[in-house]
């Protein structure tokens, strides 16, 4: 080899170290590659003068181009896995995913303004040392009527709009006969509440063929109707969360006796008169009374030794006043402008 040919390798080595450095792109690795290493490359061109070369100066001209060959051929691969890693970089980086970020467009739920009002009735009562029972929505005639002192052509059984099976059973009209079968399974003390749905075939402003009730009985011996209208009272005072007024209006019911309906003072006027309560200063929330004898009898409690009462109240009612609702069929409308409300 020449002295001028050693300087053209010393040259292009020095000017390919150059240019992987200079090199930013894998694209740019490529054309590299070419110009060096390729058919036409300058060290392929190179290699191919050595043939022309006398065997001594061939052996060591060979293994200073393999040198410089070698050399250029690892830059050029270090470089490109730099760039390699480089890339794989950048495009995690772009696709990189936060986890932690909350979902677009994801409206959290809530409960439904009804369940809410149930759970919160529930509290007040166990606060109070009841339990919560619950009873089979499709019952017989026997339990929603006849045992709750209600026999065959009562007319009370007219009040009750009733939705029958073919079979004689029925969707229960009220939460009552969860009280007949929590007396047949327990013997008194009995502390209990029994939310749940009922059924009745009528519809307007104020009435939805399915509603909630939640039903309370108390049996126990020296139980009175003193007891009945204290509960009562504390019970809407916590719930409203103010001092209000209560009051017993005489009522009828075939399972209790004597029976009353159940007044609150007017939580929107404070019982001055207004349009929800119709002037009087009073909204009527509940039924009750003391647990007819005959009930007693029919599911085997001695009458003579024990008494009780018991009530009946709207969910739905409840939940009206609470949250100033004048049209039940707001909640089951399942309108999300109205259920977001009480998130
Ligand atoms: N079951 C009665 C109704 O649905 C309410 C009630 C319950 C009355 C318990 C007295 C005692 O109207």
């Amino acid at each position: 080899m020449t002295d001028e040919s050693t300087n053209d390798l010393e040259t292009l080595a020095a000017r390919a170290r150059e240019s992987v450095d200079a090199c930013t792109s894998l694209a740019a690795i490529e054309e590299l590659k070419v110009e060096f290493f390729g058919k036409k490359g300058a060290i392929t061109a190179l290699l191919k003068t050595l043939g022309s070369l006398a065997p001594d100066a061939r052996r060591e001209a060979g293994a200073r181009v393999n040198a410089v060959r070698d050399e250029i051929g690892a830059l050029v691969a270090a470089r490109q896995a730099e760039l390699d890693r480089e890339e794989l970089e950048r495009r995690l980086a772009a696709g990189r995913v936060d986890v932690t970020q909350p979902g677009r467009g994801q409206q959290p739920g809530g409960l439904h303004p009804i369940t809410r009002v149930r759970r919160r009735i529930e509290s007040l009562f166990r606060n109070a040392g009841f339990s919560v029972e619950e009873g089979p929505e499709v019952e017989d005639d026997w339990h929603n009527f006849e045992a709750l002192n209600i026999p065959a052509n009562h007319p009370a059984r007219a009040m009750h709009d009733t939705f029958y099976f073919p079979d004689g059973r029925l969707l229960r009209t009220h939460t009552s006969p969860v009280q007949v079968r929590a007396m047949l399974r327990d013997k008194p003390p009995l502390r209990m509440i029994m939310p749940g749905r009922v059924y009745r075939c009528d519809s307007d402003m104020t009435h939805t063929p399915m509603f909630h009730q939640v039903e309370g009985l108390v049996v126990d011996e020296g139980v009175s109707f003193a007891h009945l209208k204290s509960v009562l009272h504390h019970f809407v005072e916590r719930f409203f969360e103010r001092r209000l007024g209560i009051r017993f209006r005489p009522s009828y019911f075939p399972f209790t006796e004597p029976s009353a309906e159940v007044d609150i003072e007017c939580v929107f006027c404070s019982g001055k008169g207004c349009r929800v309560c119709k002037g009087t200063g009073w909204l009527e929330v509940a039924g009750c009374g003391m647990v007819h004898p005959n009930v007693l009898g029919n599911v085997g409690i001695d009458p003579e030794r024990y008494t009780g009462y018991a009530f009946g109240m709207g969910i739905e009612r409840l939940a009206m006043l609470r949250y100033n609702v004048n049209d039940i069929r707001m909640y089951f409308d399942n309108d999300l402008r109205f259920l977001r409300q009480f998130g």
